[in-house]
Protein backbone atom coordinates (compact mmCIF):
# COMPACT_ATOMS: atom_id res chain seq x y z
CA UNK A 1 0.00 0.00 0.00
CA UNK A 2 1.49 3.38 -1.31
CA UNK A 3 1.60 6.15 1.66
CA UNK A 4 2.36 9.51 0.75
CA UNK A 5 1.59 11.12 4.30
CA UNK A 6 4.38 13.84 5.33
CA UNK A 7 6.26 13.83 1.91
CA UNK A 8 7.71 16.60 0.48
CA UNK A 9 7.24 16.93 -3.52
CA UNK A 10 10.09 19.06 -4.27
CA UNK A 11 11.12 17.20 -7.08
CA UNK A 12 9.62 13.95 -9.23
CA UNK A 13 13.23 12.35 -8.35
CA UNK A 14 12.05 11.62 -5.15
CA UNK A 15 8.89 9.86 -6.57
CA UNK A 16 8.53 6.01 -7.81
CA UNK A 17 6.38 4.84 -10.17
CA UNK A 18 4.42 3.53 -8.12
CA UNK A 19 3.92 6.69 -6.27
CA UNK A 20 3.53 8.98 -9.09
CA UNK A 21 0.69 6.41 -10.53
CA UNK A 22 -0.83 6.64 -7.55
CA UNK A 23 -0.94 10.68 -7.22
CA UNK A 24 -2.81 10.68 -10.71
CA UNK A 25 -5.17 8.09 -9.95
CA UNK A 26 -6.28 9.68 -6.72
CA UNK A 27 -6.28 13.00 -8.87
CA UNK A 28 -8.80 11.30 -11.17
CA UNK A 29 -10.82 9.79 -8.08
CA UNK A 30 -10.94 13.35 -6.98
CA UNK A 31 -12.14 15.05 -10.09
CA UNK A 32 -14.72 12.62 -10.79
CA UNK A 33 -15.93 13.23 -7.44
CA UNK A 34 -15.84 16.99 -7.59
CA UNK A 35 -18.00 16.55 -11.04
CA UNK A 36 -20.66 14.36 -9.47
CA UNK A 37 -20.79 16.36 -6.30
CA UNK A 38 -19.66 13.95 -3.91
CA UNK A 39 -16.33 15.46 -2.87
CA UNK A 40 -15.86 14.76 0.62
CA UNK A 41 -13.56 17.52 2.68
CA UNK A 42 -10.27 15.43 4.44
CA UNK A 43 -8.28 18.42 5.34
CA UNK A 44 -10.91 20.46 7.47
CA UNK A 45 -9.20 22.60 9.94
CA UNK A 46 -5.54 22.18 8.47
CA UNK A 47 -3.58 25.70 7.22
CA UNK A 48 -1.50 25.84 4.29
CA UNK A 49 0.89 28.63 3.45
CA UNK A 50 1.62 29.75 0.20
CA UNK A 51 4.43 31.53 -1.28
CA UNK A 52 5.36 33.16 -4.01
CA UNK A 53 7.98 34.83 -5.17
CA UNK A 54 7.35 34.79 -8.74
CA UNK A 55 4.03 34.76 -10.32
CA UNK A 56 1.34 32.33 -10.99
CA UNK A 57 -2.59 32.16 -12.17
CA UNK A 58 -2.57 28.09 -12.50
CA UNK A 59 -0.60 27.39 -9.36
CA UNK A 60 -2.04 29.85 -7.18
CA UNK A 61 -5.63 29.33 -7.92
CA UNK A 62 -5.30 25.12 -8.22
CA UNK A 63 -3.69 25.34 -4.64
CA UNK A 64 -6.15 28.08 -2.77
CA UNK A 65 -9.06 25.83 -4.25
CA UNK A 66 -7.58 22.55 -4.15
CA UNK A 67 -7.44 24.24 -0.09
CA UNK A 68 -10.64 25.18 -0.52
CA UNK A 69 -12.37 22.00 -1.75
CA UNK A 70 -10.67 19.89 0.69
CA UNK A 71 -12.05 22.42 3.88
CA UNK A 72 -8.70 23.71 4.60
CA UNK A 73 -8.03 27.07 4.59
CA UNK A 74 -4.51 28.86 3.06
CA UNK A 75 -2.20 32.70 3.63
CA UNK A 76 -1.15 33.49 0.09
CA UNK A 77 2.72 35.28 0.62
CA UNK A 78 3.62 37.49 -2.08
CA UNK A 79 6.95 39.11 -3.05
CA UNK A 80 6.81 41.60 -1.12
CA UNK A 81 4.50 42.10 1.97
CA UNK A 82 6.31 39.30 4.38
CA UNK A 83 10.13 39.20 5.83
CA UNK A 84 11.17 36.22 3.70
CA UNK A 85 14.47 36.92 2.15
CA UNK A 86 14.39 40.59 2.90
CA UNK A 87 14.79 40.50 6.62
CA UNK A 88 14.59 36.86 7.66
CA UNK A 89 16.20 33.88 5.99
CA UNK A 90 14.63 30.96 4.57
CA UNK A 91 15.88 28.19 7.60
CA UNK A 92 14.05 30.44 9.81
CA UNK A 93 10.91 31.39 7.91
CA UNK A 94 11.02 27.58 7.44
CA UNK A 95 11.30 27.15 11.36
CA UNK A 96 7.94 29.88 12.08
CA UNK A 97 5.78 28.49 9.33
CA UNK A 98 6.14 25.02 10.49
CA UNK A 99 4.95 25.88 13.68
CA UNK A 100 2.19 27.60 11.80
CA UNK A 101 0.66 25.17 9.14
CA UNK A 102 0.47 22.19 7.85
CA UNK A 103 1.96 22.65 4.33
CA UNK A 104 3.65 24.76 2.51
CA UNK A 105 3.74 25.70 -1.13
CA UNK A 106 6.73 27.91 -2.43
CA UNK A 107 7.40 28.93 -5.92
CA UNK A 108 10.72 31.15 -6.26
CA UNK A 109 14.26 30.77 -8.63
CA UNK A 110 16.49 28.31 -6.25
CA UNK A 111 15.58 24.85 -5.67
CA UNK A 112 17.85 25.25 -2.53
CA UNK A 113 15.37 27.62 -1.11
CA UNK A 114 12.41 25.00 -1.69
CA UNK A 115 15.01 22.25 -0.26
CA UNK A 116 16.12 24.99 2.49
CA UNK A 117 12.29 24.89 3.58
CA UNK A 118 11.77 21.33 3.51
CA UNK A 119 14.67 20.82 5.51
CA UNK A 120 13.79 22.87 8.18
CA UNK A 121 9.88 23.31 8.05
CA UNK A 122 8.98 20.07 9.55
CA UNK A 123 5.82 19.92 7.66
CA UNK A 124 5.51 18.87 3.79
CA UNK A 125 6.81 21.29 1.18
CA UNK A 126 5.81 21.40 -2.26
CA UNK A 127 7.74 22.82 -5.23
CA UNK A 128 5.32 25.49 -7.16
CA UNK A 129 8.05 26.03 -9.96
CA UNK A 130 11.82 26.76 -9.33
CA UNK A 131 14.47 27.30 -11.61
CA UNK A 132 15.52 23.51 -11.74
CA UNK A 133 11.79 21.94 -11.29
CA UNK A 134 8.06 22.09 -11.95
CA UNK A 135 6.94 18.43 -10.46
CA UNK A 136 3.08 19.24 -9.60
CA UNK A 137 3.17 20.72 -13.39
CA UNK A 138 4.48 16.96 -14.63
CA UNK A 139 1.66 15.23 -12.84
CA UNK A 140 -1.10 17.20 -14.23
CA UNK A 141 0.50 16.74 -17.42
CA UNK A 142 0.50 12.89 -17.23
CA UNK A 143 -3.19 12.74 -16.14
CA UNK A 144 -4.49 14.77 -18.86
CA UNK A 145 -2.27 12.70 -21.14
CA UNK A 146 -4.49 9.52 -19.51
CA UNK A 147 -7.53 11.23 -20.45
CA UNK A 148 -6.62 11.57 -24.05
CA UNK A 149 -4.91 8.29 -25.18
CA UNK A 150 -6.51 4.80 -25.04
CA UNK A 151 -3.02 3.55 -24.53
CA UNK A 152 -1.13 3.11 -21.38
CA UNK A 153 1.44 6.16 -20.85
CA UNK A 154 4.25 3.41 -21.27
CA UNK A 155 3.42 2.67 -24.89
CA UNK A 156 3.04 6.93 -25.43
CA UNK A 157 5.69 9.12 -27.67
CA UNK A 158 6.23 12.71 -26.09
CA UNK A 159 8.38 15.32 -27.70
CA UNK A 160 9.47 18.61 -26.34
CA UNK A 161 10.28 21.35 -27.91
CA UNK A 162 11.62 24.89 -27.40
CA UNK A 163 13.59 25.14 -24.22
CA UNK A 164 15.02 21.67 -23.62
CA UNK A 165 16.99 23.11 -19.88
CA UNK A 166 14.16 24.53 -18.54
CA UNK A 167 11.75 23.63 -15.36
CA UNK A 168 9.15 22.16 -17.27
CA UNK A 169 10.99 20.34 -19.51
CA UNK A 170 13.34 18.87 -16.56
CA UNK A 171 10.33 17.65 -14.49
CA UNK A 172 8.64 15.93 -18.19
CA UNK A 173 12.17 14.27 -18.58
CA UNK A 174 12.03 12.59 -14.96
CA UNK A 175 8.33 12.04 -14.86
CA UNK A 176 8.25 10.37 -18.48
CA UNK A 177 11.73 8.21 -17.30
CA UNK A 178 9.63 6.86 -14.46
CA UNK A 179 6.53 5.83 -15.82
CA UNK A 180 8.59 4.44 -19.26
CA UNK A 181 7.52 7.25 -21.86
CA UNK A 182 9.15 7.70 -25.23
CA UNK A 183 10.14 10.67 -24.79
CA UNK A 184 11.78 13.13 -27.28
CA UNK A 185 13.44 16.95 -26.66
CA UNK A 186 13.99 18.74 -29.94
CA UNK A 187 16.21 22.23 -29.43
CA UNK A 188 18.87 24.12 -29.89
CA UNK A 189 22.10 22.49 -29.21
CA UNK A 190 23.04 24.96 -26.53
CA UNK A 191 19.03 24.09 -24.77
CA UNK A 192 19.78 20.25 -24.46
CA UNK A 193 19.79 19.46 -20.82
CA UNK A 194 23.22 18.25 -19.77
CA UNK A 195 24.87 15.15 -20.67
CA UNK A 196 25.03 13.87 -17.38
CA UNK A 197 21.35 14.64 -16.77
CA UNK A 198 20.81 12.89 -19.94
CA UNK A 199 22.87 9.58 -18.99
CA UNK A 200 20.71 9.98 -15.08
CA UNK A 201 17.84 9.98 -17.15
CA UNK A 202 18.50 7.23 -19.71
CA UNK A 203 19.18 4.75 -16.38
CA UNK A 204 15.96 5.78 -14.70
CA UNK A 205 13.96 5.14 -17.95
CA UNK A 206 15.54 1.63 -18.09
CA UNK A 207 14.23 -0.34 -15.54
CA UNK A 208 10.69 1.43 -16.38
CA UNK A 209 10.79 1.16 -20.12
CA UNK A 210 11.64 4.91 -20.67
CA UNK A 211 13.42 5.94 -23.50
CA UNK A 212 15.26 9.31 -24.55
CA UNK A 213 16.34 11.07 -27.63
CA UNK A 214 17.65 14.43 -27.49
CA UNK A 215 17.96 15.99 -30.79
CA UNK A 216 18.74 19.14 -32.94
CA UNK A 217 15.78 18.12 -35.23
CA UNK A 218 12.17 18.87 -34.91
CA UNK A 219 11.00 16.84 -37.88
CA UNK A 220 12.63 13.61 -36.50
CA UNK A 221 11.82 14.24 -33.05
CA UNK A 222 7.70 14.18 -33.50
CA UNK A 223 7.93 11.08 -35.85
CA UNK A 224 4.99 8.71 -34.67
CA UNK A 225 4.77 10.69 -31.63
CA UNK A 226 1.18 10.84 -29.28
CA UNK A 227 1.66 14.33 -27.94
CA UNK A 228 4.03 17.39 -29.08
CA UNK A 229 5.01 19.76 -25.81
CA UNK A 230 6.13 23.19 -25.60
CA UNK A 231 6.80 26.14 -23.39
CA UNK A 232 7.92 29.63 -23.42
CA UNK A 233 11.56 30.37 -25.20
CA UNK A 234 12.32 32.77 -21.95
CA UNK A 235 11.49 31.35 -18.57
CA UNK A 236 10.43 34.21 -15.38
CA UNK A 237 13.69 35.22 -14.30
CA UNK A 238 15.88 35.38 -17.86
CA UNK A 239 16.99 38.34 -18.75
CA UNK A 240 14.36 40.09 -21.43
CA UNK A 241 17.58 40.65 -22.89
CA UNK A 242 17.99 37.48 -24.54
CA UNK A 243 14.76 37.55 -26.35
CA UNK A 244 16.00 38.36 -29.83
CA UNK A 245 18.64 36.28 -29.34
CA UNK A 246 16.04 32.87 -28.47
CA UNK A 247 13.38 34.06 -31.15
CA UNK A 248 16.13 33.60 -33.61
CA UNK A 249 17.21 30.00 -32.56
CA UNK A 250 14.18 29.22 -31.18
CA UNK A 251 11.98 29.39 -34.16
CA UNK A 252 13.02 26.04 -35.99
CA UNK A 253 10.86 24.59 -32.83
CA UNK A 254 7.93 26.74 -33.16
CA UNK A 255 4.64 23.89 -33.22
CA UNK A 256 3.14 24.47 -36.35
CA UNK A 257 0.22 22.97 -38.09
CA UNK A 258 2.81 21.40 -40.27
CA UNK A 259 4.84 19.85 -37.40
CA UNK A 260 1.81 18.47 -36.09
CA UNK A 261 0.82 16.91 -39.33
CA UNK A 262 4.52 15.72 -39.40
CA UNK A 263 3.89 12.99 -36.41
CA UNK A 264 1.94 10.85 -39.03
CA UNK A 265 -0.16 10.54 -36.10
CA UNK A 266 -3.91 12.54 -36.84
CA UNK A 267 -4.59 11.62 -32.96
CA UNK A 268 -1.58 13.77 -32.06
CA UNK A 269 -2.36 16.54 -29.36
CA UNK A 270 -0.93 19.59 -28.36
CA UNK A 271 0.01 19.95 -24.79
CA UNK A 272 1.59 23.61 -22.82
CA UNK A 273 1.70 24.23 -19.43
CA UNK A 274 1.01 28.18 -20.02
CA UNK A 275 0.79 30.66 -20.02
CA UNK A 276 1.60 30.58 -24.13
CA UNK A 277 2.72 33.04 -26.33
CA UNK A 278 0.19 32.02 -29.41
CA UNK A 279 -0.51 35.68 -30.32
CA UNK A 280 0.16 39.34 -29.71
CA UNK A 281 -2.56 39.82 -27.25
CA UNK A 282 -0.61 40.30 -24.17
CA UNK A 283 1.72 42.85 -23.08
CA UNK A 284 4.63 40.95 -23.81
CA UNK A 285 3.29 39.50 -26.86
CA UNK A 286 2.14 43.04 -28.30
CA UNK A 287 6.05 43.92 -27.69
CA UNK A 288 7.76 41.40 -29.53
CA UNK A 289 5.34 41.73 -32.38
CA UNK A 290 6.24 44.81 -33.01
CA UNK A 291 10.05 44.09 -32.02
CA UNK A 292 10.28 41.64 -33.93
CA UNK A 293 7.58 41.23 -36.40
CA UNK A 294 6.18 37.92 -35.21
CA UNK A 295 2.51 37.15 -33.75
CA UNK A 296 3.54 34.21 -32.52
CA UNK A 297 6.65 32.35 -30.23
CA UNK A 298 6.45 28.73 -29.52
CA UNK A 299 3.33 27.70 -30.88
CA UNK A 300 1.04 28.77 -33.70
CA UNK A 301 -2.25 29.90 -32.58
CA UNK A 302 -3.78 28.07 -35.20
CA UNK A 303 -2.47 25.13 -33.40
CA UNK A 304 -3.28 26.63 -29.80
CA UNK A 305 -6.96 26.95 -30.75
CA UNK A 306 -7.04 23.80 -32.91
CA UNK A 307 -9.02 20.65 -31.81
CA UNK A 308 -5.67 18.91 -31.08
CA UNK A 309 -4.77 21.15 -28.24
CA UNK A 310 -5.77 20.07 -24.66
CA UNK A 311 -3.54 23.24 -22.81
CA UNK A 312 -6.94 24.10 -20.91
CA UNK A 313 -7.27 20.51 -19.63
CA UNK A 314 -3.41 20.69 -18.42
CA UNK A 315 -4.31 23.74 -16.53
CA UNK A 316 -8.05 22.57 -14.81
CA UNK A 317 -5.72 19.20 -14.17
CA UNK A 318 -3.32 21.61 -11.91
CA UNK A 319 -5.83 22.07 -9.59
CA UNK A 320 -7.24 18.35 -9.26
CA UNK A 321 -3.39 16.74 -9.39
CA UNK A 322 -2.48 19.45 -6.76
CA UNK A 323 -5.52 18.29 -4.52
CA UNK A 324 -4.64 14.64 -4.47
CA UNK A 325 -0.89 16.32 -3.68
CA UNK A 326 -2.37 17.73 -0.77
CA UNK A 327 -4.69 14.60 0.42
CA UNK A 328 -2.14 11.89 0.11
CA UNK A 329 0.35 14.71 2.13
CA UNK A 330 -1.46 15.50 4.46
CA UNK A 331 -5.00 14.07 5.51
CA UNK A 332 -5.31 11.63 8.19
N1 LIG B 1 1.74 26.41 -15.63
C1 LIG B 1 1.89 27.20 -14.54
O1 LIG B 1 2.61 26.90 -13.59
O2 LIG B 1 1.19 28.37 -14.60
P1 LIG B 1 1.27 29.60 -13.58
O3 LIG B 1 2.62 30.24 -13.76
O4 LIG B 1 0.14 30.48 -13.97
O5 LIG B 1 1.13 29.06 -12.18
N1 LIG C 1 9.25 27.68 -17.98
C1 LIG C 1 8.23 28.60 -17.55
C2 LIG C 1 7.09 27.86 -16.94
C3 LIG C 1 5.95 28.70 -16.45
C4 LIG C 1 4.85 27.90 -15.83
C5 LIG C 1 8.83 29.58 -16.56
O1 LIG C 1 9.60 29.15 -15.68
O2 LIG C 1 8.58 30.77 -16.69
Amino acid sequence: PINLRGRNVLTLEDFTPAEIRFLIQLAAELKAAKLAGTERPRLSGRNIALIFEKDSTRTRTGFEVAAYDQGAHVTYLGPTGSQIGHKESMKDTARVLGRVYDAIEYRGAGQDQVETLATHAGVPVYNGLTDQAHPTQTLADFMTMREFTHKHLSDCAVTFLGDGRNNVARSLAIGAAKVGIDMRIAAPRDHWPDPAFVEHLRMVGEPNGGTLVVTEDPQEAVEGADFLYTDVWLSMGEDEERWEHRIHQMTPYRVTAALMAATGNPFAKFMHCLPAFHNADTEIGADIALRFGIDCMEVTDEVFESAASIVFDQAENRMHTIKAILVATIAG
